[in-house]
């Protein structure tokens, strides 16, 4: 596979269930995102947006089909492998945020770290203040708005410097100016860093500043 791709998902099919209820979340995803592109996903609820979000970045395993991250075969890589892979050049921003509960914003960034991620030159605390958290930094999860849980989860995923960004709804709880603060730092990472950014989204404002639009439908790309 080239280089030029950080992403190919090839004919990735997802059935959740087991005899008696069987759901088909993905039917033959194909999928490339170049090197340094910002694409969004697209399309109605339950398409299968975060289950193909999950897939690419190696979080589920795929009934069947392979995907490619940087011209490694994620499907390929065992289970340590896999995680190397994920921790080493993907970030992805969960829709529900899975923050710690027990630790303030600033040890949900920091956390990263200490789980062996290689880290930016940014620090969590300008982290925190670039999504404009610099007041909450030493707040729990409990003490956020959901808002403010989203940007922590924002601020999280970008102390790891990573090649590849994955983000779902992450705009999904935040008012317009965060929205826009967010976007901005999207924005940032991809043209200034050359990051790669595949967001899933319902949200027109966030597909008008991606550079192409990936439409999913009853899991499919359409
Ligand atoms: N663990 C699971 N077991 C069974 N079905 C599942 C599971 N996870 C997801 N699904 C189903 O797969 C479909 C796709 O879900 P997914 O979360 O990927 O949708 P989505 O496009 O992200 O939707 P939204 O825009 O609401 O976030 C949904 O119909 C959902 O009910
Ligand atoms: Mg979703």
């Amino acid at each position: 596979m080239t280089d030029k791709n950080a992403l190919i998902a090839e004919d990735i099919r997802v059935v959740f269930g087991a005899s008696d209820y069987r759901f088909v979340a993905l039917d033959g995803i194909n999928l490339k995102v170049a090197s340094g592109e910002f694409a969004v996903l697209m399309g109605p609820s339950g398409c299968g947006k975060t289950t193909l979000l999950h897939v690419l970045s190696g979080i589920l395993r795929p009934t069947s089909g392979c995907v490619w991250v940087d011209g490694t075969e994620l499907t390929a890589l065992g289970s340590a492998a896999r995680t190397r892979l994920r921790r080493d050049r993907i970030a992805l921003i969960f829709q529900k945020f899975n923050l710690l509960p027990t630790v303030s914003a600033r040890g949900n960034v920091a956390i990263m770290k200490k789980l062996g991620a290689s880290v930016g030159t940014s620090s969590p605390d300008e982290l925190l203040e670039t999504v404009g958290l610099g007041a909450k930094k030493d707040n729990l999860p409990s003490e956020l708005s959901m808002g403010e849980e989203q940007r922590v989860a924002i601020a999280r995923a970008l102390y790891t410097d990573p090649a590849i960004i994955l983000a779902d709804e992450p705009t999904g709880s935040v008012d317009s100016a965060n929205k826009t603060r967010i976007l901005d730092v999207f924005e940032d990472c991809n043209r200034e860093m050359g990051r790669t950014i595949l967001v899933a989204t319902h949200d027109e404002n966030v597909a008008s500043r991606a550079g192409r639009v990936i439409e999913m439908e009853d899991g499919k790309v359409v």
